[in-house]
């Protein structure tokens, strides 16, 4: 394969990017907070962190070094790393990120929908009538069907000019957008009279407040925010250079991610914990933190709330258009590799074929979706097209590929296949091959079945 086709990353810097992009997203920004809230705060974090360093972190590394080790795809690295069987895993792996990319980019559609929303707020005054915006907008049929036509366009013209002039390049001057606004918020939400009592919310932990399923949704998320266990990792890490490292890399990203989720937490709880009664407002739907609660509070609460609340949806949509691409990448890379497709034809001809399944997801939250919208396969509150999907991916497919990863890594590959890769005389004091062996032999693949044994039980991650 002409190397033109795959590309590289020009250096670290542009790997950290792209990959600390891939991983920050929806998951940070909608879901971890409304996950926390759920959860109670304080000991949910606590658990949800330990998960990040015994678990994300070690997976993390096996992906990118799987990807670095033969320079393939998903489907083409496994096979190299662990056999001609290893390459359903890699194909599993396509198939999430075509499932995957097809419900999110509806919910990332709604970030542009609220962005030129709170545009209009800014310049013309907030309009309570908005109240009820979210439950109009899902249920607008065309309206959905043309912002998630404009996210998936935005997404294949990305990937389409490859990995250093069209993804790397995206990344390099998305995410330092990203980072300064959601400092400028945190600053804001630190400033409200609420921020105390959230911090000592989130960071606080009271362990009777925790149950089972509390734990296994922390380590469920842990997979999702760092995009491991469906080949985004392996893909990103195929472009890696030799002389690169994986373990830097592979920290820096996982601090990255981290560290936003929890600053984009703490700016969501100031602003619940600021205003009297909203705590049980939220209460009752969590899930619309994002879209339902922030927008009217932007206008009434926040300090400068009017600038910020702009700048707020551009960074979401931002922070998700980071994440598509690499959805994107994980098929095209595929076809480029293993279909023998020019990069050209691949990320359209596949990017295009995702958008069929997007209408689906797109309709399934209208009167017009007809059983799109009613289909119920896996029981009361999972019904509709859109939570069918979520469902699955979250539950079944990535636990499932983040274990078999583990396997390939930590059971199958050699120590010195994957020694090689890991030390290489400028890994940081920090790292121990020996703790990252016993993490990827025993503790991460006893922890996801755990969680895919909770799953068959009936513990529901989406
Ligand atoms: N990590 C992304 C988020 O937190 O929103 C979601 C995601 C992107 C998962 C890419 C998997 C992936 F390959």
């Amino acid at each position: 394969m002409s190397n033109e086709a795959r590309g590289t990353w020009s250096g670290n810097l542009g790997l950290v990017l792209a990959a600390t992009g891939s991983a920050i997203g929806l998951g940070n920004l909608w879901k971890f907070p409304y996950i926390t809230w759920e959860n109670n705060g304080g000991a949910f974090v606590l658990v949800y962190l330990g998960c990040i360093v015994l678990v994300g972190l070690p997976i993390m590394m096996a992906e990118l070094l799987i990807g670095r080790r033969s320079q393939l795809s998903a489907v083409g690295a496994l096979r190299e790393a662990a056999g001609p069987a290893f390459r359903f895993v890699g194909l599993w792996g396509v198939l999430a990120g075509f499932i995957l990319l097809s419900y999110y980019t509806v919910i990332a559609g709604w970030s542009l929908f609220y962005f030129w929303k709170a545009l209009g707020w800014t310049v013309s005054g907030f309009d309570t009538a908005g109240s009820g915006l979210f439950g109009e907008q899902v249920a607008n049929a065309p309206l959905q069907l043309i912002l998630s036509l404009v996210f998936s366009a935005a997404t294949i013209g990305v990937v389409y000019f490859g990995v250093s002039r069209g993804i790397e390049r995206v990344a390099k001057v998305f995410l330092p957008v990203l980072f300064g606004i959601l400092l400028l918020l945190l600053i804001s939400a630190l400033g409200m009279s609420g921020s105390g009592e959230a911090l000592t919310h989130i960071f606080q932990p009271r362990f009777n407040e925790l149950d089972g399923a509390g734990v296994l949704e922390a380590l469920g998320h842990s997979f999702f925010t760092l995009s491991l266990g469906m080949g985004a990792m392996i893909t990103y890490g195929s472009y890696i250079g030799r002389k690169q490292s994986i373990v830097k890399a592979g920290g820096a990203i996982v601090a990255l991610d981290t560290i936003i989720a929890l600053v984009a937490t703490v700016i969501m709880f100031s602003v619940i914990f600021s205003v009297v009664g909203l705590r049980d407002e939220v209460g009752a739907s969590a899930v619309g933190m994002l879209f339902i609660s922030l927008p009217e509070l932007f206008y009434t609460e926040v300090p400068f709330g009017t600038v910020l609340a702009p700048l707020f949806y551009v960074l979401v949509a931002l922070a998700a258009l980071t994440s598509t691409i690499s959805l994107l990448e994980v098929v095209t890379a595929y076809l480029i590799d293993e279909r023998k497709l020019s990069r050209h034809k691949a990320a359209v001809g596949s990017g295009v074929a995702i958008f069929v399944f997007t209408i689906f997801a797109a309709l399934s939250f209208s009167p017009a979706g007809g059983f799109l919208a009613s289909m119920n396969i896996w029981g009361e509150g999972k019904d509709g097209w859109f939570s069918t999907m979520d469902h699955f991916v979250s539950n079944w497919m990535l636990p499932t590929g983040g274990f078999a990863v583990a396997v390939a890594a930590g059971w199958i590959m050699t120590r010195k296949a994957t020694f090689e890769q890991l030390v290489d005389g400028t890994e940081p004091r920090w790292f121990s091959f020996e703790a990252w062996r016993v993490c990827i032999r025993y503790i991460a693949p006893t922890a996801v079945l755990a969680i895919i044994i909770a799953v068959i039980l009936g513990t529901d991650f989406s």
